[in-house]
């Protein structure tokens, strides 16, 4: 009786979920999900069935096939990851039916009241269940070993659309209301589900492409992502083919926690992609790649979380490589870089936090989230590509697709597959270090590219004191400005911030990623006239990589500690509660 994975009480002996097939109603007044689901096992049940739950009101559990026979359960005692439900008597079932309803603060689940909305009519609601939090939306074994199909049958307040990961079968007007149909045919991991309700409205805007976003931002939000055709096209090159039918995009009101997560079918969006010069969709990118490194090949736990995040910036830049040239994807790892250094010097060089493959016991995923599964995964993938050539690892990756689909990996199977494939790269790579060593190895790649040399060329200049850049930094596209402002100092003159304000038109800038480094710079620095600008930004963004350096910059800074712990309890209540708890973890401090 071993559980694989150390956040889920997931034992495969007892008997592994392979459908689901859900009955649920939204009820926006109570700010909860109800209903029921029926289970489908891989085979007979044991005596007892553990499942992964968190604030759940679980109703009954019954036999699927007799409905009066009800099965004992029940909730074990509060732990971090939740609460597992034990049912008991169950042996030789092969289906179970659980009636049950979520909680008004389910962490998978945020309900915005309309002002939270572009539209500030409807309320809204949204899911975000990875890493562990669609135990907090329905009963499961909710680990990303566990692959189940599911079809879903979802009941709206008349009126309102739902879309989810997954294919949408079309609605029909009830007694109770509006009813959406969906249905998803290949088994994914619990951390794919995915849902939300609201004023939604849709464009085509590719061959497998639907955009979705309330009707107020559907224009901009069409134009941003007109690309996605080329970028699909270039991902299957990569890849092969692409066969999840739909690639939907839903931009989400701008308290959605995250950049993109990849739902199946509906990649999520956060607002704050949209900077109206296209400058930022290797998002969109990124959450493709995911539809073969992440959503076909899947971590086996979240201690192998590097294979879907490594990966999967390994393929966002080679998509960027053919999109616009090599020196663009060489700046875009350099920036990469700088995340990583952060990243590892706020952990310590040392920590075990620092290795690719991590050892989570104890800890929640979400908790020690950073850049290094993402920029070292990449480096090593990197690593190897140059060690054994482009086209032997472009033959290799086809492969390692192919023969992982619809598998859940650990570290260790793809060592040994690598192992098998490519045996020379042990020679010219030390995968031992990259993978179990903390901090980064000796032979970590470079990139070089004339777009990162014109910046480094003018930081030098502006740290020499210079500030007649304007000429020089003309022709910079977001990327290069990203990295002139990743590489100036946090605290700084008013007259340089000012400056650089001018020099970008940051104050006003809808690019957030240009916007947030600069206003970093303004709270460290203690530049008053940019507090009313962090204010408005911290109560309407919700997405936590841009709002964990804004309060660590206010926080840490003595005169702008009060205002940081003043703003965020003016409009927590306004955050996802994955930002809400990394925020109250920076303030802590
Ligand atoms: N799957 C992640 C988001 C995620 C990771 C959610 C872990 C919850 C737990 C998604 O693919 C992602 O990496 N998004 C990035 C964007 C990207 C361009 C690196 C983000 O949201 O910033
Ligand atoms: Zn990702």
């Amino acid at each position: 009786m071993t559980r694989p994975d150390p956040h889920s009480c997931w034992i495969p002996e007892d008997g592994t979920i392979k459908h689901i097939h859900f009955h649920l109603t939204a009820d926006f007044k109570r700010r909860i999900f109800f209903g029921f689901a029926i289970y489908d096992f891989d085979k007979p049940l044991s005596d007892t069935l553990s499942l992964d739950t968190r604030k759940l009101n679980i109703k009954s559990v019954a036999s699927t096939d007799s409905p009066e026979q009800k099965y004992e359960w029940k909730l074990e005692d509060e732990t971090s990851l939740g609460q597992t439900l034990t049912i008991s008597g169950v042996r030789g079932l092969r289906a179970l039916t659980i009636h049950f309803s979520t909680s008004p603060d389910s962490d998978a689940l945020q309900w915005l009241d309309p002002e939270q909305t572009a539209g500030k009519q409807h309320p809204y609601v949204l899911s975000q269940c990875q890493a562990i939090l669609a135990r907090s939306v329905f009963p499961c074994q909710d680990s990303p070993g566990v692959r189940f199909t599911y079809d879903v049958e979802l009941t709206v307040p008349k009126g309102f659309k739902a879309v989810m990961g997954s294919e949408s079968l079309g609605s029909e007007e009830t007694e109770q209301g509006t009813l959406w149909r969906f249905h998803m045919k290949h088994a994914i991991p619990s951390y794919l589900f995915a849902l939300a309700i609201g004023n939604i409205a849709s464009e085509k805007i590719g061959k497998k492409t639907w955009i979705y976003a309330e009707p107020e931002i559907l224009k901009d939000a069409a134009w941003e992502f007109t690309g996605v055709d080329r970028m699909l096209e270039c991902a299957e090159a990569i890849f092969g083919e692409y066969v999840w039918d739909r690639f939907d995009l839903l931009v989400m009101p701008p308290s959605f926690p995250y950049g993109g997560m990849e739902n199946p079918t509906l990649t999520f969006l956060t607002p704050t992609v949209i900077a109206g010069d296209r400058s930022l969709v290797n998002v969109v990118t990124h959450e493709l790649a995911h539809s073969w490194t992440g959503n076909l090949v899947t971590n086996a736990t979240w201690e192998d979380f590097w294979l879907n995040e490594g990966w999967t910036v390994w393929a966002e830049r080679r998509i960027l490589e053919r999109l616009e040239g090599e020196e663009s994807a060489h700046l875009y790892s350099v920036n990469g870089r700088h995340a990583l250094d952060e990243a590892i010097a706020d952990f310590g060089k040392d920590s075990p936090l620092t290795r690719l493959k991590t050892d989570l016991k104890g800890h929640d995923p979400d908790d020690v989230y950073s850049q290094i599964p993402y920029e070292k995964g990449y480096l090593f993938l990197v690593a190897v590509e140059r060690a054994v050539g482009r086209n032997k690892f472009d033959d290799f990756v086809k492969k390692y697709i192919d023969r992982f689909k619809f598998q859940s990996l650990t570290t260790d199977a793809f060592l040994q597959f690598l192992k098998k494939e490519l045996p020379e790269a042990f020679d010219k790579v030390d995968v031992e270090t990259w993978v179990h060593g903390t901090g980064l190895p000796a032979d970590v790649p470079a990139f070089q590219s004339k777009l990162i040399d014109d910046v480094m060329d003018v930081v030098r200049k502006w740290k020499a004191g210079q500030r007649d850049i304007k000429q020089a930094v003309k022709s910079w596209d977001v990327t290069q400005k990203r990295l002139f402002l990743n590489e100036l100092p946090l605290k700084l003159s008013h007259e340089e911030i000012s400056t650089l304000d001018k020099l970008f038109n940051l104050a006003d800038s809808r690019n957030s990623e240009l916007k947030v480094p600069w206003l970093c710079m303004a709270a460290a620095s203690s530049y008053k006239p940019a507090y009313g600008i962090i204010r408005e930004f911290l109560g309407e963004v919700g997405r936590g990589k841009f709002l964990k350096p804004l309060y660590k910059a206010l926080h840490e800074n003595p005169d702008t500690k009060k205002l940081a712990a003043q703003i965020f309890d003016e409009v927590k209540d306004g955050y996802h509660h994955l930002s809400r708890v990394a925020i109250e973890r920076i303030l802590e401090e």
